[in-house]
């Protein structure tokens, strides 16, 4: 465990809200396994061999091989692995300045506010990139801070002055910069007037139909149309007509009251807002971070941002339409009908995986405000059969206002019995057939305890193991091949799990082998040639269940053979996440976020320096596509 200081949001969450003391292993997987996957079945395992359907044998090449690169082994070096061939360059770190008026980043100081304020933020995160007028422009999302790296100049590793927290927070939000390449790399163009930051103290527009409830009212605004700021943003999106989506994730963990032992309202309780926050400290220079001088202003997060990087001095959306969760990323697919439906993550042990249809349709010209703020939510039902149905939140079916449901969206999807998941991640629908994938990243608590809403977490369909340590990877087709429809097929890609450990369901699915195994699949994207990229934010320890699993990774799957194979392997303590190509799909943008977290690393400058999350710029030595 580590020190107070460096609570990680599990470990927080652990900390308010123990479980239960041990109950058995063993219930299972059986039922998900023993059906015959869509493609032939690449989920059954070793432990459960029994089970009907064809099977890739462990380790198996696939028939028609389309990996362009030979496979690297896990490591426990402080550094980035690629594949021979290939090579990756560091792009942006934590607070390199954007602008000339900027200063370099300091190893003593680590910097103050003002240098944040005109330079790249933390933890780099889900990206995207778009072409402007013969520009490129990439966004990111710098998702947090890692508290005791940023201020690693304090005694303690805590804020000591204003100016530490006020660093913090201008550390978060999302930054759009342009990139230029120079004939041999790409990189950030100072001063380009389409650099921006957006950080949490950003004016943004409230929109949709949660917009001027009195929930989302507060003194500074008393319309509940207008707010300052986005933070925690974690996954990406991109809608069809060119603009990015950045979802705020985990926005509770900034709340708190000067009173720890003020009580939130059971609705805040439900997204984990409390008297104390993480440690950012954000209501010591900001009253509207109080929750007991402010308890609507956690209404006002936990929404999808939608940002225009074509016009930096556009005023970001919060779009209510979409729902207020944990928000991971949001996967846009126009229906063929022409309705924009779009598919989001809720990641929080227990929680729901979500669609949104709009009324009306995509097409030139189209108001696209009306796309975002008009339409559905749903939340998804599995059975164990390997069906599914979306149940349409409806002020009908839940009893609530189409506001209150906007919201309040936990709640809803609650009343209505929707499938607790093992802490949906990316969802990312496959360019070449009418099928989506979600990342399951782990869930300790699945068949232990319920989630925060007090819904029971079986250990039972895509869900079929119980303190599930590794993850899986769902998928579904919609019925007809229409995203819009009640119904979904579904089966899991991969079981993720440790086949050098185990020999039951901890082995993993068959295509999990000792030379690729991994942990905790989080980012996902499809390339150009319909490959499935994997990311991993998982447990690097290397040891007992993680042993051999090494750093954290990025590997590539095979959706229609299931083949796995490990791309690449980041430095220590570190999450890789954030994926996204040049136009040219000769580069590809990868995010390495908080590398040394437990203080034992120094990537990517080596010797003594701090550590910096950091995008690096992956490429081919001959210059060749990347995907
Ligand atoms: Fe920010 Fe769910 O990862
Ligand atoms: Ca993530
Ligand atoms: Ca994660």
């Amino acid at each position: 465990m580590k020190n107070d200081r460096t609570l990680t949001f599990d470990e927080f969450d652990e900390a308010v809200n123990p479980r239960p003391e041990d109950c058995d292993f063993d219930q299972v997987v059986e039922e998900a396994l023993s059906r015959r996957g869509f493609l032939g079945g690449v989920l059954a395992m070793g432990g459960f061999a029994a089970l009907g359907g064809a099977v890739l044998p462990r380790g198996a090449e696939a028939a028609s091989n389309r990996f362009a690169f030979e496979a690297v082994a896990a490591s426990t070096a402080d550094e980035i692995v690629v594949p021979k061939g290939f090579k990756a360059d560091v792009l942006v770190r934590w607070a390199d300045p954007l602008w000339s008026d900027g200063v370099a980043f300091d190893q003593v100081t680590r910097g103050t506010a003002a240098s944040q304020a005109r330079a790249f933020g933390d933890n780099t995160d889900g990206m995207e990139v778009f072409h402007h007028e013969g520009r490129t422009l990439l966004v990111v999302n710098n998702e947090y801070t890692n508290r005791e790296i940023i201020w690693g100049n304090r005694a303690e590793g805590k804020a000591e002055t204003d100016d530490d927290v006020e660093k913090g927070l201008l550390a978060h939000g999302v930054t759009v910069v342009e990139l230029a390449h120079d004939g041999a790399h790409w990189q950030v163009v100072t001063d380009s007037p389409y650099n921006r930051r957006i950080t949490p103290r950003t004016e943004m527009a409230l929109t949709g139909p949660a917009a001027g409830h009195d929930l989302m009212k507060t003194a500074a605004d008393p319309t509940g149309t207008v707010t300052f700021g986005t933070w925690n943003n974690c996954g990406s999106g991109t809608t069809p007509w060119g603009t990015y989506l950045a979802c705020e994730e985990n926005f509770n963990g900034y709340f708190s009251a000067a009173d720890e032992a003020h009580e939130v309202s059971a609705e805040l309780n439900r997204y984990g807002v409390s008297a104390k926050d993480w440690g950012y400290g954000w209501a010591r220079v900001d009253d509207r971070f109080d929750v007991a001088k402010n308890p609507n202003e956690p209404n006002r997060a936990g929404y999808v941002v939608e940002i225009d990087p074509r016009d930096p001095n556009s005023t970001p959306k919060k779009r209510t339409a979409l729902g207020r969760f944990k928000h991971e990323n949001a996967e846009c697919v126009v229906n063929r009908d022409g309705r924009l439906v779009i598919y989001m993550g809720d990641d929080e042990r227990g929680e729901f995986l979500y669609r949104y249809v709009s009324n009306g349709v995509y097409a030139a010209g189209v108001d696209t405000d009306e796309l975002m703020e008009n339409g559905t939510l749903y939340a998804a039902k599995f059975d164990a059969s390997g069906k599914g149905i979306w149940l349409a939140l409806t002020p009908e079916a839940t009893g609530m206002s189409q506001a209150e449901i906007c919201i309040h969206t936990r709640i809803a999807a609650s009343k209505l019995g929707a499938t607790t998941m093992d802490r949906p991640e990316w969802v990312t629908a496959n360019p070449n057939a009418d099928e989506v994938y979600c990342a399951l990243t782990n869930n300790k608590n699945r068949g232990v305890k319920p989630n925060r809403g007090g819904d029971d977490t079986p250990a039972e369909g895509p869900n079929p193991r119980e303190k599930n340590n590794y993850g899986q990877i769902v998928r579904w087709r919609p019925e007809g091949g229409d995203h819009s429809a009640e119904g979904f097929d579904w089966d899991l890609f991969v079981l993720a799990g440790n086949p050098t450990v185990h020999s039951d369901a901890n082995a993993g699915s068959e295509n999990v082998n000792a030379g690729n195994m991994f942990n905790s699949p989080d980012g996902l994207a499809f390339d150009s040639n319909g490959l499935l990229w994997i990311q991993t934010d998982g447990k690097y320890s290397n040891e007992g269940d993680f042993a051999g699993q090494g750093n954290n990774q990025m590997l590539a799957g095979d959706p229609v053979t299931g083949e796995i194979r490990r791309f690449l392997v980041g430095p220590r303590e570190a999450e890789i996440t954030g994926l996204c190509w040049s136009g040219d799909r000769r580069t590809m943008f990868v995010g390495v976020q908080h590398p040394g977290e437990e203080g034992d690393s120094h990537w990517p400058d080596g010797g003594d320096s701090v550590p910096r999350s950091a995008i690096i710029a992956v490429t081919r030595e001959d210059g060749g596509v990347i995907g």
